[in-house]
């Protein structure tokens, strides 16, 4: 085990643009951190840079410690993980898992020890005697973990592992990961562009943007605290509402006449081209000490089961409310919502920052 350290690491992969702006980040000793941003962002790249299967353009990668920029990957001592398994598909599983112990000179006993004991921890140890192309999605998965397992490294990288598995399965082997690291207890950097998987998975998560690192914090932080605009945007199903505003006379205006009081701990400086956030969650039904109300009209009702999201059309504006499932609305009714004040938020609409 150990930590990895980006100082200041750009990429470019012309010589002229680059695609990693300067990035700081530190992963201590056997935390579990998740790269999450949408498409493009630059989540790869960095992975990729800290493997050593990527030159890196500036600034320095340390793995504990120890500068790596010009070490070959097989001197990083890290495991990585790809979303496509990339698995030989003339091997069998224990073939495949025994493959780079083999390529390194480990002895036969030491290996059949360490892939057995990969095999029973991941539930593939009836099938070794099996071709990847035998296999369904999620055990070829596993079969791909397995290897990183029993090459024992320091470090485990993982790139997308399970975009390639159905809704269900998904879920298991999310928490199959979640329970290997708990037993490793193993560093790993884990890359998606699921917010849902970076929420549940992660120590800290690093949000991407173009490049950028947007807050680098724990879960409940990047929820709670969102630094940025595009992190608030980014994170919770769905995302936190957010609305066109001006701050004036410490009032928050939303257009369409909707003005309410600017609570306490948000900067009251008059100011136009803002954005106002509110999670649904925090918009309510019924009126409470705290809560503001504002005249709203239903828009849509979307039914899931345990709870019922609801659109408001509010002055210009839609506002998504997380409801009861009982919620009994109909588009076109009116009523009051209720707006928790301690969970308003105000962004710079033009720098993003929480304000
Ligand atoms: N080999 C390459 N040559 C040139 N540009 C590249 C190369 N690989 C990636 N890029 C560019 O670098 C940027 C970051 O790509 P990267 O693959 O790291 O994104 P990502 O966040 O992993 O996206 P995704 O979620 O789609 O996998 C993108 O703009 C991409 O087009
Ligand atoms: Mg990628």
């Amino acid at each position: 085990m150990a930590s990895v350290e980006l100082k200041q690491v750009v990429k470019s992969y012309d010589g002229k643009n680059n695609v990693i702006h300067g990035v700081d980040l530190s992963v201590a000793h056997g935390e579990f951190v998740v790269f999450v941003g949408p498409s493009g962002c630059g989540k790869s790249t960095l992975l990729r840079m800290i493997a050593g299967l990527e030159g890196i353009s500036g600034g320095d990668v340390m793995i504990d410690g120890k500068r790596v920029n010009d070490e070959p990957p097989r001197n990083r001592d890290i495991a990585m993980v790809f979303q496509d398994y990339a698995l030989y598909p003339h091997k069998n599983l224990y073939d495949n898992m025994a493959f780079g112990l083999r390529l390194r000179g480990t002895d036969e006993a030491e290996i059949k020890r360490r892939v057995m004991d990969a095999a029973k921890l991941l539930k593939i140890d009836h099938m070794l005697d099996r071709k990847p192309g035998a296999l369904s999605g999620g055990q070829r998965q596993r079969v791909a973990i397995g290897r990183a397992i029993v090459r024992q490294p320091k470090v485990f990288l993982f790139d997308e592992p399970l975009s390639n598995l159905d809704a269900q399965l998904r879920g298991e082997m999310r928490s199959e990961i979640k329970k290997l690291h708990h037993r490793l207890g193993a560093t790993i950097i884990y890359v998606t562009h699921d917010q849902v998987e970076a929420m549940t998975l992660a120590d800290r998560i690093a949000v991407l943007s173009a490049g950028r690192v947007m807050q680098y914090a724990s879960p409940s932080e990047i929820y709670n605290q969102p630094a940025a605009v595009f992190v608030a945007g980014f994170t919770g199903s769905p995302p936190m509402n957010l609305v066109p505003c001006t701050v004036n006379a410490g009032q928050i205006d939303l257009g369409g006449s909707i003005v309410i009081a600017l609570p306490a701990g948000l900067n009251g400086k008059t100011a136009s081209n803002l954005s106002f956030g509110i999670r649904p969650e925090n918009v309510a039904l019924n009126a409470s000490e705290g809560s503001v109300s504002v005249p709203a009209q239903v828009v849509i009702t979307e039914p899931l089961g345990a709870e019922t999201l609801v659109t408001f059309q509010v002055g210009n504006c839609e506002i998504v409310a997380r409801c009861p499932a009982s919620f009994a609305g109909k588009p076109g009714e009116r009523m009051s919502i209720h707006l928790a004040q301690e969970h308003m938020h105000l962004f710079d609409a033009a720098s993003g920052a929480h304000l």
